[in-house]
């Protein structure tokens, strides 16, 4: 693949700011997107379906071998320091450093065999951070393309997507599902990717109507998914499946709900989220089959019940998100709003008529300004491709 393929502003800075670095041209480089989550939230990890796309953002790696055995990390954020280290040492750093989600993925490719020179990389970004749109699995994701591209070397994609969620495993502390890997690496162009995380199949939706797009609304709260409450959902689904003596909860089936919910064993905690998760798959298929019907109104209904669920029962929400999501919702032109990804702050994501979208981040903008002092980040995006390398 060429650059023709990939040309954005985003690429041209990146090879300027790598020539200004005194580095000349790199060797290789990779992109990969961010990602929002249409519907199916904090089921991947329980054996369920989730819709997510990539978005129009993209994190950019150039990077060219050395002989030294050194990896010279440098980003475009200011505030990011550059950091150094050995092929040879890929230990995980104590401190919280952007560095650990690249040492886990060369750790991972090392893992598979795969012998890789040290090299100087810069990176440029415009996925924001901290905003639930997977900005660490887009810099795992472009960072293990690049380097098995240096080495003449490719990986079968869910191969490569369950390194990346082993990276983020084991090197930031999330013990996270596959979706946003799987997603930043096998999304393509106009297209939501449905993924079973029962088998890890998938299959691609149609979304390309010419009036209807994606918004998504950066509440611009950081969220922090390794603080424990992301964990501590897991392991409660994990204990209520084993419980229920089934593999996952995706095996209980929405039918058999309330007699579920009505075991002993099943506090009150545990009820809410094993409602949750239950439900949330129900939606996700029934999203699916109304997007295919372009039947917005259906789906924005399914999207709106999707975050009362994640704001009630799942309890992932937050005010800043739950503000947004109401604020939109009562707007023509939004047919639904829910927040996207682990929560805890991040974003929101609003199924927006094209014509009203304008109007829709304005007045979204000026009350969320209003209420809290915050600056909303908002953006429309078309479902874009996912990660890919090429030589230079
Ligand atoms: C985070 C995790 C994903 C998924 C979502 C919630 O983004 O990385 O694996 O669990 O939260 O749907």
């Amino acid at each position: 693949m060429d650059t023709l393929s990939f040309d954005r502003k985003e690429l041209r800075d990146l090879l300027a700011l790598f020539a200004d670095q005194g580095l000349g041209s790199p060797d290789v480089c990779a992109v990969a997107p961010g990602r929002v989550n249409v519907i199916g939230e904090h089921i991947d990890y329980n054996g369920g379906l989730v819709l997510p796309a990539a978005i129009d953002r993209w994190t950019c790696v150039a990077l060219k071998a050395r002989e030294d055995g050194m990896v010279n990390l440098r980003s475009s954020h200011g505030e990011v320091e550059p950091v150094s280290f050995s092929v040879e040492d890929l230990a995980k750093s104590e401190k919280r450093c952007w560095s650990n989600y690249v040492k886990g993925v060369l750790a991972g490719l090392k893992r598979k065999g795969f012998a890789f020179p040290g090299f100087d990389a810069v990176v440029l970004s415009t996925v924001p951070v901290g905003g639930g749109l997977s900005s660490s699995a887009a810099l795992e994701a472009a960072f293990s393309k690049a380097v098995l591209e240096l080495v003449g070397e490719s990986m079968e994609p869910l191969e490569l997507a369950r390194l990346c969620q082993k990276a983020e495993h084991d090197y930031a502390d999330v013990p996270c599902g596959l979706m946003d890997q799987a997603a930043v690496i096998l999304c393509e162009d106009s297209k939501l990717l449905l993924l079973d995380c029962q088998d890890d199949s998938y299959r691609y939706a149609d979304f390309d109507d010419p009036d209807w797009g994606l918004m998504i609304i950066n509440s611009c709260v950081s969220h922090e998914l390794s603080d424990g409450g992301y964990a501590r959902r897991r392991d409660v689904c994990h204990q209520a499946a084993a419980e229920l003596e089934v593999g996952t909860l995706r095996e209980v089936p929405l039918a058999e709900l309330d007699a579920v919910l009505a075991k002993d064993f099943m506090d009150e905690e545990k009820r809410r989220y094993v409602r949750h998760v239950v439900t949330e798959i129900d939606r996700t298929l029934r999203a699916v089959d109304a997007l295919a019907a372009r039947d917005y109104a259906l789906t924005g209904q399914l999207l709106n019940e999707s975050h009362a669920s994640l704001r009630d029962d799942y309890r992932v929400s937050c005010p800043e998100l739950d503000f947004i999501s109401k604020t939109a919702q009562a707007l023509e032109g939004v047919a639904g709003c829910r927040m996207t990804g682990g929560g805890f702050g991040g974003s929101a994501i609003a199924l927006v008529r094209r014509d009203q979208a304008d109007m829709v981040a304005e007045t979204v903008a000026d009350a969320y300004r209003e209420r809290f002092g915050i600056e909303a980040g908002i953006f429309e995006t078309r479902p874009a491709g996912g990660a890919r390398s090429w030589r230079c």
